[in-house]
């Protein structure tokens, strides 16, 4: 029979796939492969040190039966060692930032962990910080083990034990260059060592998000002040044991922008469907690129699914929201559903023979000050409050009068694909446009929509 003993047997051992739609595009001469981390049974880099620091502790008599593991975790290692966990029988205990995806913490739950939430703005050393919060807990928990990710040699070591001799003998030993994110730094300062033990020429380069210390930090020795990004899992505001400077040639800044397009890319152009770490270093892959010929062989890390990030950077809405879609992308549909900070809106509107006093009522009640006039769902004419108040003041009676009396013409129509700036044209000479989809009138903009919407 060909089977594996349990889950754990399929951690490792993940392969190399080429790019190569994005790469032509760019008219990259090099051949770039991505190391597919994200086929791990847990859905990331990350199940390849869960397992080697638990092997560790258990061999060490550290864990024993029955233990709990607690950790401070941006999600992924946490669930390497549910894994872990599930199999040998362990409880687990993960403290993590609200920063972290709902999709991830969810992840964890459902694997039978407890979760534990800290605000991602503590600041380290305070007793709020997600770390500070792990250790607390692991002192107070008899049995139990926090391996500390950041500082346990079994984390780099994992990968200089596998994923190092996995890129070496998966590209014949012919790789020039190796870019990973830097988070604990256990994937590139592991992998890097083995690889350059056998060819000190490859060159290793770090992606890091602008924000992170890393970049100054290995340029001048000092850790500046960090400031908050988006990306998930990279990055540090001090220097951590785990991440070696000195084997790291080069660290490339990229931004959240950036290191989000190009993980969107990922699944769109190669179906490589990838978290925002991802997007980061393949971003710096790229720019490094750029400047090699045929004979360069670049790997690159895969550090997890996109499916973690449904509700972040593979939502349009969310990319919105964060001011970071592409301008292209905001259309007349989307600027809708995401108004009213993506709660449903219903499309409110009046009939040509309600009155006008109820039409007051309703637009008073709705917080709205114009509304569009519909007849079977056809736009027969619009009402502004201000302008029906005017003419009220010449004459009262008019309350009492039809709405298709008084209404001026109907708000302009957009298809539910029409982009922002067609949009923005026309709010320039109508305070709000109507949206169309499939023949039927589903929603509004108005001039306050946009407002917030990039140029
Ligand atoms: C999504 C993601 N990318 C990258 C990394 C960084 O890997 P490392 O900690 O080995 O530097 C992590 C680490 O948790 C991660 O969760």
């Amino acid at each position: 029979m060909k089977s594996y003993n349990d889950i754990l047997g399929l951690i490792g051992n993940t392969p190399l796939v080429r790019i190569n739609n994005i790469t032509r595009q760019h008219g990259i001469k090099a051949q770039i492969f991505a190391k597919m981390e994200n086929l791990n049974p847990g859905y990331s880099v990350k199940d390849r040190i869960g397992i080697s620091m638990i092997d560790d502790a258990e061999e060490k008599g550290i864990l024993k039966p029955g233990g709990t593991l607690i950790e401070a975790t941006s999600g992924n290692t946490g669930i390497g060692m549910a894994l872990v966990a599930a199999v040998r029988g362990y409880k687990c205990i993960f403290v993590m930032t609200d920063k972290v995806s709902i999709e991830k913490r969810r992840y964890l739950r459902a694997m039978g962990a407890d979760i534990v939430i800290r605000p991602a703005a503590a600041k380290y050393g305070s007793p709020d910080h997600y770390v500070s919060t792990a250790r607390r807990i692991a002192e107070e928990t008899p049995n139990s083990f926090y391996p500390d990710q950041y500082n346990h040699p079994a984390n780099p070591l994992a990968h200089y034990r596998t994923t190092g001799p996995e890129i070496w003998r998966d590209t014949e030993g012919r790789i020039t260059h190796f870019v990973s994110s830097i988070g604990t730094g256990g994937t590139i300062s592991g992998t890097s060592r083995f690889l350059k033990e056998k060819n000190p020429d490859i060159r290793i380069i770090g992606a890091d998000p602008y924000g992170s210390i890393f970049k100054t930090y290995k340029e001048t020795g000092q850790a500046p002040e960090a400031t908050p990004y988006l990306v998930e899992g990279i990055g540090q505001n001090i220097p951590v044991g785990n991440a070696d400077m000195k084997i790291v040639d080069e660290i490339i800044n990229i931004t959240d922008r950036e290191s989000f397009e190009m993980s969107r890319q990922l699944g769109r152009q190669e179906g490589i469907f990838c978290g925002g770490s991802t997007g980061t270093i393949f971003a710096a892959a790229l720019k490094v690129a750029k400047n090699l010929d045929e004979n360069a062989i670049i790997v690159f890390i895969v550090c997890d699914t996109g499916e973690h990030y449904l509700t972040k950077h593979h939502s349009d809405e969310w990319m919105k929201e964060k001011l970071l879609l592409e301008p292209q992308k905001i259309t007349a549909g989307l600027i809708a559903e995401t108004k009213n900070s993506g709660s449903p809106t219903e499309l409110i509107f009046v009939s040509p023979d309600e009155t006008v006093s109820a039409t007051l009522a309703l637009m008073s009640e709705k917080g709205v000050t114009q509304i569009p006039v519909l007849e079977n769902n056809e736009s027969v004419g619009s009402v502004r409050e201000s302008r029906i108040l005017t003419k009220l003041i010449e004459n009262r009676d008019l309350l009492e009068a039809k709405v298709s009396e008084v209404m001026e013409k109907s708000f302009p129509i957009v298809d539910v694909d029409a982009s922002s700036s067609e949009i923005k044209t026309k709010l320039q000479k109508s305070p709000a446009v109507l949206i169309e989809d499939f023949k039927r009138i589903t929603g509004i903009i108005t001039r306050s929509d946009v407002l917030d919407l990039p140029k």
